[in-house]
């Protein structure tokens, strides 16, 4: 099954992918993860992608295009996958159409994930990450433990960088105008389902998980 998870910055994609992949055995390839690791590497991707994360931009298309047919090769992604932030403008969407129908494959699914302004900033500047394990808590709604360890892995928690609020102002309008436009693009590929991600960890991990035995029900019945 391959599927993306698509929405705007904060909305919970990680934290439903991450539940999502274990649940179902599928790996949970999250761009801004792997983009995180090259910068904490200083590989010559990380040294291109840091300052445009750090203004809350995109990172140019043909880095990520380069990063994510690199990622594929990968023998862990040759049946299937969750993509968390991958596609984010229309290039890219081409982009993996094209590396899919290369392979005769093509995507099962893309869930859009829905949710009002206010509520993405404060999931977002509420966010404590682990830069080990990739961990997400919140202050508020997954707290993280009283040590300031990650409960997995033990490492310090930290704030991304780009989870301050002045950089997130900019982040939700290069969504609007980059990433949106991937919603009427898949829309008429007849591959959407929007969700409503207003609810709980638990209730929104639910909507995620009926669309799953939709299309475990669909591929059942081909
Ligand atoms: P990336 O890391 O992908 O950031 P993002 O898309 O902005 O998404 P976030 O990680 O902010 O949010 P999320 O939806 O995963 O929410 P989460 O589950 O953490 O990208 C970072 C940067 O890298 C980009 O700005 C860009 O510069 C660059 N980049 C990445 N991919 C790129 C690409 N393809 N092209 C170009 N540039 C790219 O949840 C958020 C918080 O809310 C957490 O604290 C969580 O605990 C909490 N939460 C989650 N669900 C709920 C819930 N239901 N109720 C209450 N709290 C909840």
């Amino acid at each position: 099954m391959k599927v993306v998870f698509l929405g705007p910055p904060g909305v919970g994609k990680g934290t439903q992918a991450t539940r999502f992949s274990k649940n179902h055995g599928l790996p949970h390839i999250a761009t801004g993860d792997l983009l995180r690791v090259a910068i904490s590497k200083k590989t010559e991707v990380g040294l291109e992608a840091k300052a445009f994360i750090a203004k809350g931009q995109l990172v140019p298309d043909h880095v990520i295009i380069q990063l994510m047919s690199k990622r594929f090769q990968l023998p862990d992604a040759a049946l299937g996958y969750v993509l968390d932030g991958f596609p984010r403008t229309i290039t890219q969407g081409k982009a993996l159409a094209d590396i899919l129908s290369n392979d005769g494959a093509q995507l099962d699914r893309v869930i859009y994930f829905s949710l009002e302004d206010d509520a993405l900033k404060e999931r977002i500047v509420g966010r404590r990450s682990c830069p080990s394990c990739h961990s997400i808590y919140h202050l508020r709604y997954r707290t993280p433990p009283k040590d300031g360890l990650c409960g997995a892995c033990g490492t310090a928690l930290m704030q991304r960088d780009d989870d301050k609020i002045e950089t997130v102002e900019a982040r939700l309008a290069v969504y609007q105008n980059e990433t949106a436009p991937l919603i009427a693009y898949y829309k008429a590929l007849g591959l959407l389902t929007e969700i409503d991600a207003s609810g709980n960890l638990d209730e929104v991990a639910e909507l995620v998980e009926a669309v799953f035995r939709e299309i475990d029900h669909e591929v059942l019945s081909d």
